[in-house]
């Protein structure tokens, strides 16, 4: 359960990385140091300081570090005023990778998703050179590798979302680049015999970014909500990053896939009624509804796991209140209304 209302960005970040109980008695397993490769980008905080609070209140001794390029230094900061140590690496100039110590216990956030228009090259380059670099570095660990429930087309909503068995078959540059990326990581492992847990995410959500705050940002801004496409799963991020972490136990070789997200399909228009509520603003909409959706069921996750313990509806009460607030936000929009995948 969230707080009534999240105030400022000290105290969102505490309650995304704050660890549940079960993650406290999985961390001892987990062997120093934890290398997250790609923890540069808008989840690697949150995950980075899961696993550092976890260790630290299971009393294990557990180094965390987070390596990315980090081309702006002062990323590094949050990670380094909790004790989490970061490393300048580029998973494309796999040299720099020797900078980093020998570690069994991997997790990879590494990806491109937006400017695939502008610079198609670049987000095959980065979905799949570099993190078949990172096993090549270290095809002992048990790993994690994220990809995303892009990779499946779009399916009839009354299906209630695609299973891992669904085919990898989607529409646009970036979402073939993702499935590219699960394809050369799965061989990359087989030469190593890596153990690695593929995991499919849709949509991680938290108050500076993500479905939700698209959504909230069209209507605050009297703009119309386009309902193109009319279905989506989401997940809130601290649940997210649980589950990443608790998923190294799933790591097996060869590796498999996992949805990662909770298994309430939300409709845009719902969810727009309910945000305008909450934001007691009006809310008009644009396009037509359609009967598919990029949407994922994730009950092989969640027969591990149980289901993702935060309820979105509270997510959609502070996300309200902080756009209300006037919180800051990333302007990293999630184009969750495009259908013919082009980023
Ligand atoms: N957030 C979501 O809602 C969502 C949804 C579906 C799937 N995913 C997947 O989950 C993963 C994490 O998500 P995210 O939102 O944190 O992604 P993100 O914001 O795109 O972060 C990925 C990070 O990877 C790092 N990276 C890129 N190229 C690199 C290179 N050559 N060497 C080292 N690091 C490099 C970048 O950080 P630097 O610039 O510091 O290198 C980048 O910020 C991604 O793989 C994404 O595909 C996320």
């Amino acid at each position: 359960m969230l707080p009534d209302a999240i105030c400022d960005e000290p105290q969102l970040d505490r309650i995304l990385g704050e660890p549940g109980p079960k993650l406290v008695r999985f961390i001892p397993g987990v062997r120093s140091p934890l290398v997250i490769l790609g923890a540069g980008g808008k989840m690697g905080l949150t995950v980075a300081s899961m696993a550092r609070r976890a260790a630290d209140a299971a009393g294990h001794r557990l180094e965390v570090i987070a390596a990315s390029r980090f081309g702006d230094p002062e990323r590094r900061r949050p990670f380094e005023e909790q004790g989490i140590r970061t490393e300048s690496v580029d998973l494309l100039a796999p040299e720099t990778l020797r900078r980093l110590p020998e570690a069994a216990d991997v997790i990879s956030l590494v990806g491109l998703k937006f400017g695939t228009a502008q610079d198609p090259a670049m987000t095959w380059a980065v979905n799949t050179l570099a993190p078949v670099h990172g096993v090549h570095r270290y095809p002992e660990a048990r790993w994690v590798a994220l990809s995303t429930g892009n990779v499946y087309p779009q399916v009839p909503v009354a299906q209630g979302g695609a299973t891992e068995e669904h085919p990898l078959t989607p529409v646009g540059e970036y979402a073939n680049a993702a499935v590219a990326r699960e394809r050369l990581l799965e061989f990359a492992s087989r030469s190593g015999r890596t153990r690695m847990a593929v995991l499919r995410l849709n949509y991680a959500v938290e108050l500076r970014y993500g479905v939700l705050v698209d959504i909230a940002l069209r209507i605050a801004r009297g703009e119309p909500v386009d309902i193109s496409n009319g279905w989506f799963n989401c997940i809130w991020q601290g649940d997210a990053a649980d589950r990443i972490l608790r998923s190294l136990d799933l790591a097996e070789h060869p590796p498999r896939a996992f949805n990662l997200c909770h298994g309430d399909l939300l409709s845009v228009r719902t969810v727009a009624t309910e945000l305008a509520r909450l934001l007691d603003r009006p809310v008009s909409f644009t396009g037509q509804e359609s009967g598919t959706a990029l949407l994922s069921n994730p009950s092989r996750l969640d027969a591990h796991f149980g289901p993702p313990p935060t309820p979105l509806a509270d997510v959609m009460r502070c996300t309200a209140r902080w756009i209300t607030a006037g919180g800051r936000v990333l302007n990293r929009p999630t184009r969750f209304e495009v259908r013919d995948g082009r980023y």
